[in-house]
């Protein structure tokens, strides 16, 4: 008999559960042995689910119980999870976790613990929710140098522009609507500005590059400034918004960058729309792969969550991950010194703004005149040419956006 412990009842540890029971047979099967959930640590009380007879509010029950061997964290938050996992894979009990802040910002010193305390610690359902992304990077494509990885990994502001743009909800209630399914953040901000963004993608160039990253270096804008009048605009050009993660490796140095982008619709990465993630590895030998589905939510994130329980359970202990970084790993982000792209530009109309605009920017592409409105997409710039050539303009910018 293997016994779990779960530390968190709210969306993911309450599908972690239901996963655990409703396919009980199967995982037992894949384990070879019997599973069972011993305890379920949470502040609160349960006593209208069906686990709530496991809930205990003390975490030293699960720490000093010799029986249980695998602790699922889904608690969310650096504090008290990062604690807690810190305890157990001292203890010898390996852990999983939905916690991307924990993995990105203590996930060097957890695997070093882990491998020095015969435990494992693994992360599949901190990114991209239920798609297999963490394994993938780590053993199928281990043959490969990976240049880069761009990829849309927040189904929160995923569905959020998505509803703007195909219904016309106001970001407000879009905002609600995710949260009411689950997908959100307990405070959405670090959905709506980007920085579990820029967790994720703080994991993923590790996976990658054998580099750790901080996630607060990293060059992050969110969505909070998009409208729908910008998601109409850009759907009428041919292009859809989404918040774009990007990170790559060049000349030993690693860059990242997570910001909202103009997607053809052409773009594999423009078609992805609700909660729905996309990453697309660009690597040596494979050349480029895409990753795809339900980024967040109960069910999808908790089958992450169990897949690495399985993991455990079923090759234990030969199965114990060496950490594909290490404490002599930590890198600089390197912003994109001469970074350049194409901008859709936004500026409030005045009767002489073309004749300026042309002046400033030369072409204009893509160039439309709505009342009081005038866009058009730039040559490709840097983006302090492009604060220099707006500031030059003189004239009231409505918002701008960069082209992937
Ligand atoms: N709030 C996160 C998202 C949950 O919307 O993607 C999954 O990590």
């Amino acid at each position: 008999m293997i016994y779990a412990a779960l530390l968190g009842l709210g969306v993911v540890g309450s599908g972690t559960a239901e996963v655990l029971t409703k396919n009980k047979k199967l995982i037992e099967k894949k384990v070879g042995d019997r599973v069972e959930i011993k305890y379920i640590l949470d502040l609160r009380d349960f006593p209208d689910s069906p686990f709530g007879t496991l809930v205990v509010h003390d975490f030293s029950c699960i720490l000093n119980d010799p029986q249980v061997t695998v602790v699922a964290e889904m608690m969310g938050g650096a504090h008290p999870a990062y604690d807690f996992t810190k305890s157990c894979l001292l203890a010898g009990k390996s852990v999983v976790t939905s916690n991307k802040e924990v993995v990105a910002t203590y996930g060097t010193e957890l695997l070093r613990i882990a491998a020095e305390h015969g435990a494992a610690y693994l992360f599949e359902a901190s990114v991209g929710g239920g798609i297999p992304i963490i394994r993938p990077l780590r053993e199928d494509l281990a043959p490969n140098h990976v240049s880069a990885i761009s990829g849309i990994l927040n189904g929160t502001t995923n569905y959020i522009l998505t509803q703007m743009e195909t219904e016309g909800t106001p970001f407000d209630e879009a905002l609600k609507q995710a949260q009411s399914k689950g997908y959100a953040e307990r405070n959405p901000s670090a959905d709506i500005d980007g920085l579990d963004a820029a967790r994720k993608a703080v994991i993923l160039a590790a996976m990658a590059f054998g580099k750790r990253l901080d996630p607060n270096a990293i060059p992050c804008e969110g969505i909070t400034t998009i409208t729908a009048e910008d998601t109409a605009l850009a759907r009428s050009m041919g292009y859809s918004i989404k918040l774009i993660a990007h990170t790559e490796q060049a000349d030993g140095k690693i860059l990242a960058m997570v910001s909202p982008r103009l997607v053809p619709l052409s773009n594999p990465l423009g078609g992805i729309n609700g909660v729905f993630n996309g990453i697309l590895v660009t690597a040596d030998m494979v050349g480029q792969v895409m990753f795809y589905g339900p980024g967040a939510g109960k069910l999808p994130t908790a089958s992450a969550v169990v897949s690495d329980m399985i993991d455990i359970m079923e090759h234990s202990p030969s199965g114990i991950h060496a950490p594909v970084w290490t404490d002599a790993d930590e890198a600089d982000v390197f912003e994109f010194p001469g970074y350049t792209c194409a901008r859709l530009l936004v500026f409030q109309a005045t009767a002489s703004a073309l004749d300026t605009l042309t002046a400033r920017f030369g072409s204009l592409h893509s160039l439309q005149l709505a009342p009081g409105r005038l866009s058009f997409v730039t040559d490709p710039l840097s983006e302090a040419d492009t604060d220099q050539r707006i500031s030059d303009c003189g004239l009231p910018l409505v918002s701008r956006i960069r082209l992937l």
